[in-house]
């Protein structure tokens, strides 16, 4: 499959922007790991907002006609001679600014000022005392002393000319300054993280009162344009089809597509084998449910007959991955001329992979990395929401709630919790379990606050006794972790007796179960997942 990708480090290049996106907000990522949490608090202020590299040209920059620009915080140091950096036309032009730690730093390098390494650094909540003899407009309604979140080691000691300070911490350490009377505002700490008090408000003040923004990113005028962009482009002939699993991303966008190309949307399920106890039945009657037309492949025997000697967890994705893409293949060509590839990506997915030189932890199975000899173009309509934007998106478009709100699920599913020999027993064995613990967390009232829960199966057996015989059985671990995106989590500190009923059922129930354990390690230094 020849796909036509038309991403430049991820985004749209700004010829290709949709008209509705101006007047929002770009961030410049300069490499912090508060990027998406700044674009997630802008669009909860009902403003479109959205992330470019920091090297992308002024061109690309300005093409999408962003009312502001926001400089994100980065790890790295502009004293060095390859720090990243930014077109000093970009500040010297009309265009609203608000640097944003490293990005506060940065506007006072490139304007001619001084940055070094502070004596100390400042990390955590700090104690902030504003003047605001200024008229500071990012100030409106935010008290003269608050609480911040810092979190750097260099500082501003001398001003660009024309910049005036209104803020210091306690330390006596600039922390705030505006030039060109608050067009460019720039402030040491970090509005977008929670801890800081007023941060909302001033970054209300920078968009509405600085920027000159409406408040006009709405969920449901969203649809209605995307349902107009996805009819401009798939015409009344063209057919589309697409890699579905039951999730909430998939299923959001195929909804949203069928609503233009009807039957001419064909969603192929292919069911690997590694599916929990009763999935796949539950995702067929779904989109029965949901007139979506649906293809159920069972491959479970050839997925099982390719993993079943593999225990090396990358090896295992790949393996997986790669024949999901092939049986995939296959039966897209048997539904015959499809000119478009629906896809699920949401916008994390859309900036991770575009962020260069980091470690692989684990290969993401995603349909994404099709062959090169079939032409058909890739179809993203969700591609610029945040997950919990595709949430709420769900009930507009009649999709269940019991859909929407499904624990994220793996696309190598099962096969990534199963350790040591992956054999349909052992697969049943985990399912069985597994269904016992979510019933137990959903009886008690707990799924939808918990990020995900389920059971791992350990290639490790241990000796117990059962009526005065001695047994030897297999390890199960539970596992219920908190997250806002996947990418922390803390363990969740599940009801004891919660865990003692899960425990006791599964070892009675599941006669091959010797032992449960539990996992409450976080992430870092663990990853969800086993594998
Ligand atoms: P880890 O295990 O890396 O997982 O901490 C982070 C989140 O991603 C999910 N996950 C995947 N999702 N394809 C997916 O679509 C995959 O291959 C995959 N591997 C892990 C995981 O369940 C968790 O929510």
């Amino acid at each position: 499959m020849n796909i036509v990708l038309t991403e430049v480090w991820g985004v749209c290049p700004a010829t290709m922007r949709k008209t509705e996106k101006s007047g929002g907000i770009t961030i410049l990522d300069f490499g912090s790991q508060y990027t998406q949490l700044i674009a997630r608090r802008i669009r909860e202020l009902e403003v479109y907002s959205e992330i470019l590299p920091w090297n992308a040209s002024p061109d690309v920059i300005l093409g999408g006609k962003p009312k502001g620009l926001i400089l994100s915080g980065g790890p790295r140091s502009t004293t060095g001679t390859d720090a990243p950096r930014l077109d000093r036309s970009l500040m010297e032009g009309e265009i609203p600014i608000l640097g944003i730690c490293y990005g506060m730093q940065l506007i006072a390098h490139t304007l001619g000022g001084e940055v070094k390494k502070g004596r100390l650094g400042e990390y955590g909540r700090t104690r902030v005392v504003f003047e605001n003899g200024g008229g500071e407009k990012i100030l409106s309604g935010v008290p003269a002393s608050i609480d911040v979140w810092m979190s750097h080691w260099d500082e501003v000691s001398r001003l660009p000319e024309g910049a005036s300070a209104f803020g210091a911490s306690e330390s006596g350490a600039l922390a705030a300054y505006s030039i060109d009377g608050g067009r460019i505002t720039a402030l040491q700490f970090h509005p977008e993280v929670d801890t800081t008090e007023y941060g909302r408000e001033m970054l209300s003040n920078f968009l509405f009162g600085i920027c000159g923004c409406e408040p006009n990113w709405k969920l449901g005028d969203w649809v209605k344009r995307s349902l107009e962009s996805i009819a401009s482009e798939v015409s009344e002939t063209d057919r589309v089809i697409c890699g579905i699993s039951g999730g909430v991303d998939s299923t959001v966008a195929a909804v949203l597509v069928s609503k233009v190309a009807g039957d001419r949307l064909d969603c192929i399920f292919v069911d690997h084998g590694f599916m929990r106890k009763g999935e796949p039945e539950r995702v067929v009657e779904a989109y029965k449910r949901l007139n979506l037309r649906i293809r159920h492949v069972d491959a479970s025997d050839r997925f099982l007959a390719a993993v079943k000697s593999i225990t090396n967890p990358e090896e295992k994705r790949k393996t997986i991955g790669e024949l999901f893409v092939r049986v995939f293949e296959e039966e897209a060509l048997k539904c015959g001329g499809a000119k478009w590839l629906l896809q699920g990506t949401i916008y994390p997915d859309v900036i991770e992979s575009g962020s260069k030189g980091g470690d692989v932890i684990k290969s993401h199975h995603n349909v994404g990395g099709l062959p090169d000899d079939m032409e058909i173009e890739l179809l993203e309509p969700i591609r610029e929401l945040f997950k919990d934007e595709v949430r709420r998106i769900g009930p507009l478009l009649g999709i269940p709630e019991e859909m929407l709100k499904r624990h994220p699920f793996p696309g190598p599913g099962l096969a990534v919790r199963c350790l040591g020999n992956l054999e349909r027993e052992r697969l049943d064995i985990l399912r069985e379990a597994d269904a016992i613990f979510i019933d137990e967390i959903k009886s008690a009232g707990l799924y939808d606050s918990i990020w995900q829960a389920f059971c791992v199966l350990l290639p490790v057996r241990s000796v117990g006794v059962a009526g005065d015989v001695r047994t030897y059985g297999e390890t199960v671990v539970l596992r219920a972790v908190a997250s806002r995106d996947g990418m922390t989590a803390e363990s969740v500190r599940l009801p004891w007796d919660l865990v003692d009923r899960t425990a006791k059922r599964i070892c009675q129930e599941v006669p091959q179960v010797g032992r449960v354990t539990m996992d409450v390690t976080g992430k870092p230094p663990a990853t969800i997942e086993w594998e």
